[in-house]
């Protein structure tokens, strides 16, 4: 089974300021700004919604496509998905330009500023499915450029291929029209509480309405765990109990790949939705959205401290 996942690739820059913006930020200068903080700590992590749902699905056994845009920076970022069982040949580089990238910096009362830098991203709705993944058995269509979004979407429907519409952190900028161009004859909507929320509000669409329009909906729930809603029936998914939430950056994308690899092997949906909620629950326990790690033998054995899969997973073990 070929499945494609679309999305952001980017990195995150994590400065660390051991003071407070406050006291640099005079109330009767702030007409002519010029500040530099000296930062005591800066991180680069691996992120972007695609690879991080690659990054599961491969830990999971699955060896998903990426089709997305990243730049002149992206080097072994490249080397380390493929280490993890993700097809990168669809990652394109832009050479004049930098990966997407976010930059954050926290004081020490937690007071952030931040840059969001687009850079390579903006290139994605140059990638197509014809040209890339006109073949794909299931694709997803997670946050990266709107333009990008838009096409993907249009191009699944046209070479019918099933497709996952995830909108996630870019809801709140579509407006009603551009979410329901998005989400028509999907597979599957997934989004969380509060973006749900919003499409209802944005759109006008009752649930009864929504479902007409899309196969199937994922609507995750942070600690009260997950609604799927899939072949005229209703599944309350509960979450896993982190050991410890670290971070909780993530979970919504490592839901996602825990699903689709679910899907990718056949399992029945209340227990893939288990899966993908387990998978959530180990990116809760680490910092950065790729900083998680398992076999696919030491993720059932934690699956069936919670829950009873009758045998199923036994197919992750072969
Ligand atoms: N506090 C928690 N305890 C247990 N599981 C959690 C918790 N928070 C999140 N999860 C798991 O992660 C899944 C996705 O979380 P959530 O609904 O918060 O998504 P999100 O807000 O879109 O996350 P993201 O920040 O990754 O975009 C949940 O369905 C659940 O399985
Ligand atoms: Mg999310």
């Amino acid at each position: 089974m070929k499945i494609v996942i679309t999305g952001s690739i980017a990195y995150d820059y994590l400065m660390f300021f051991p003071g407070k913006f406050t006291d640099s930020l005079l109330a009767d200068q702030l007409h002519t700004i010029s500040l530099s903080f000296l930062v005591d700590s800066l991180k680069r992590q691996r992120g972007g919604t695609a690879p991080n749902i690659a990054y599961t699905m491969g830990l999971l056994g699955g060896r998903p496509m990426v089709m997305a845009t990243a730049g002149q920076d992206f080097g072994d970022y490249r080397g380390w998905l493929e280490q993890h069982g993700v097809n990168t040949s669809a990652i394109i580089e832009i050479e004049d330009d930098f990966t997407a990238s976010f930059f954050v910096n926290t004081d020490q009362e937690q007071n952030q500023i931040a840059s969001f830098y687009t850079g390579a991203m903006s290139h994605a709705h140059n990638l197509s499915f014809k040209q890339y993944a006109a073949d794909a058995n299931l694709a997803i269509i997670s946050p990266n450029a709107p333009d990008a979004m838009s096409k993907y979407a249009d191009e699944c429907r046209e070479l019918g291929i099933p497709f996952i519409y995830d909108p996630s952190q870019q809801t709140a900028r579509f407006n009603g029209e551009q979410l329901l161009h998005g989400l028509e004859g999907c597979a599957m909507l997934s989004v969380n509480q509060y973006e749900y929320e919003l499409i209802q509000e944005k759109t006008g669409l009752s649930e009864a309405e929504m479902m007409e329009r899309i196969g199937a909906l994922l609507v995750t729930r942070a600690k009260d765990g997950a609604l799927l809603v899939a072949d005229g029936a209703t599944y309350h998914i509960p979450s896993v109990p982190p050991r410890a939430i670290v971070d909780p950056t993530g979970a919504g994308d490592a839901f996602r790949a825990g699903l689709m690899r679910s899907m990718e092997l056949g399992l029945p949906w209340d227990v893939a939705g288990r899966v993908g909620a387990l998978a959530a629950t180990y990116v809760l326990e680490n910092l950065g959205t790729q900083a998680h790690f398992y076999t696919p033998a030491e993720f059932v054995a934690r699956y069936r401290e919670h829950f009873n899969d009758e045998g199923a997973l036994d197919i992750l073990l072969a």
